[in-house]
This record gives structure tokens, sequence and C-alpha cells, in this order.
């Protein structure tokens, strides 16, 4: 019985210590070790300049000899990507009669940061932007499509209830997911103990109904 008890212990310890390992690899290394942050939307007024967020993260640090980026500008989804700026030793833009020298690099590579800012914004500068990104020895090579709207007037108020919905729902689930761990092995465990005592029961009962019998068979030998 004390061994059944024993197990019970050991196996809800052990349920805990694997639910830190995930949840310590699962923050210090995604599966797909690189995943490129991007807000899936941007909306801007003509003639006001709009930092555009691009930022990665990785099991790696950056390595400024390896790394690459390449920041591409489509007008829709199916029509053809024109880079307007690059990585070449450094952040390199690349002439554009579009933007012209209206786009510019506000991010920061120490921080995984690849943001740019368009200045004063125009109406054919809606689109999808591209932010690509590749951090060897990372062999995936980092994806993130931005959105843009221009618009002639000011936006209603929007509010970051989304962005909280998301970061809420992934973090319950998580929190779900060790809590049904938790519980299933607390549901086992009080099984187990269940099955001891029953088992004590019977041994009671047994001893009550057998009186005498089986301890006088075990005095003497
Ligand atoms: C924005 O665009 C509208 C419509 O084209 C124009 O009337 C307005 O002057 C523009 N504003 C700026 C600040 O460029
Ligand atoms: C950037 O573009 C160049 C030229 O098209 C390409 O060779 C390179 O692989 C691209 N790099 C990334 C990270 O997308
Ligand atoms: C481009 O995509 C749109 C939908 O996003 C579609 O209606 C249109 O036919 C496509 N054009 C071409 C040339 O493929």
């Amino acid at each position: 019985m004390p061994i059944l008890l024993q197990s019970g212990r050991m196996q809800w310890v052990e349920a805990l210590k694997l639910s830190c390992v995930a949840l310590v690899m699962f923050w210090a290394c995604p599966a797909s070790s690189m995943d490129v942050l991007v807000p899936q939307q941007i909306n801007a007024l003509n003639g006001t300049k709009i930092k555009i967020p691009c930022s990665f993260t990785s099991c790696y640090k950056l390595d400024t000899s390896k790394f690459a980026m390449n920041w591409t500008y489509q007008e829709t989804s199916n029509s053809t990507e024109e880079m307007f700026m690059t990585y070449k030793n450094k952040i390199t833009p690349l002439k554009s009669s579009r933007f012209g020298d209206r786009v510019v690099f506000t991010g920061n590579l120490e921080k995984n940061d690849l943001s740019i800012t368009i200045l004063d914004v125009q109406l054919t500068d809606e689109g999808i932007y591209n932010c690509y990104v590749r951090n060897p020895p990372d062999r995936i090579l980092g994806h993130g499509a931005i959105q843009f709207f221009v618009l002639t007037e000011l936006p209603p108020p929007r509010d970051s209830t989304i962005a909280v919905a998301i970061g809420a729902s992934v973090g319950g689930i998580l929190a779900l997911l060790i809590l049904s761990m938790v519980v299933v092995k607390c549901i086992r465990r009080h099984k187990n103990q269940e099955l001891i005592s029953d088992e004590q029961k019977m041994e009671e009962e047994g001893k009550v109904d057998g009186e005498g019998g089986t301890e006088e068979a075990t005095k003497q030998p």
C-alpha cells in the first residue's frame, strides 16, 4: 500500500516537472524557432508619418555577418514585390521611385527590431508591406506581411481589444493545459487512494470476519 501511494506522488511530481520543462522550452525556443512579429493591418492619414513595425524572435543572437533582411512592397497580394530596403552588412535603402527618400529604417538590430517609418504618407503607399528575415543558423525564412491603408480623414478611435483578446486566449490555453494535466493527475491519485482505502476496508473486514483464525495462524509458525 505505501508503494502505491508513493508511486501516485511520484507521478504527480513527474507531471509537474514535465510541465515546467515544457513551459521553459516553449518560452526559450518555440517549435518554429523563428517568429516574425508584425501587426496584420495599419492605417495612417495621408501626409503624416507612420512606423511600420516588424520584429522577430529567434533562438540565436543576431550575427551581423550572416543576418539577412528584405522589405518589399506590393500593391495587392498578387502583384509583384518591389524591394525597397535590404541588409548588406548594414541596412541599405534601395532606390525606389515609389518612396524616394520617404522611407527610413527606424528599428534596432540589437533588439531584433526591423521597423521602418514612412514619411509624408501618400495615397499610393497603400498596399502590402513584407518583412523577410533570415537569422542563421536558423534555417527558416521569416516572413511578416502588413496590410497598409491610407486614410484621408481621422478614423474612429481604435482600441487594442483584439490584441488583448489574443494575448489572453494564448495565456488562457496554456493555463488550461497545465490545469487539466494537474486535474487528471489529481483524479488518478484520488482513485489510487480510494483503491487503497477499499483494500484497507476489505482487509479490516477480513480481519473481523476471520477473527482468531488468521491471527492465530500467524502467531504460530
Ligand atoms: C489627404 O488627401 C486628401 C484627398 O486626396 C487631400 O484633400 C488632403 O489635402 C490630403 N492631406 C494631406 C495632409 O496631404
Ligand atoms: C532578399 O532578396 C534577395 C534578392 O532577391 C535574395 O537573394 C535574398 O535571399 C532575400 N533575403 C531574404 C531574407 O529574403
Ligand atoms: C488578383 O487577386 C484578386 C483577388 O485578391 C483577384 O480578384 C484578381 O483576379 C487577381 N488578379 C490576377 C491578375 O491574378
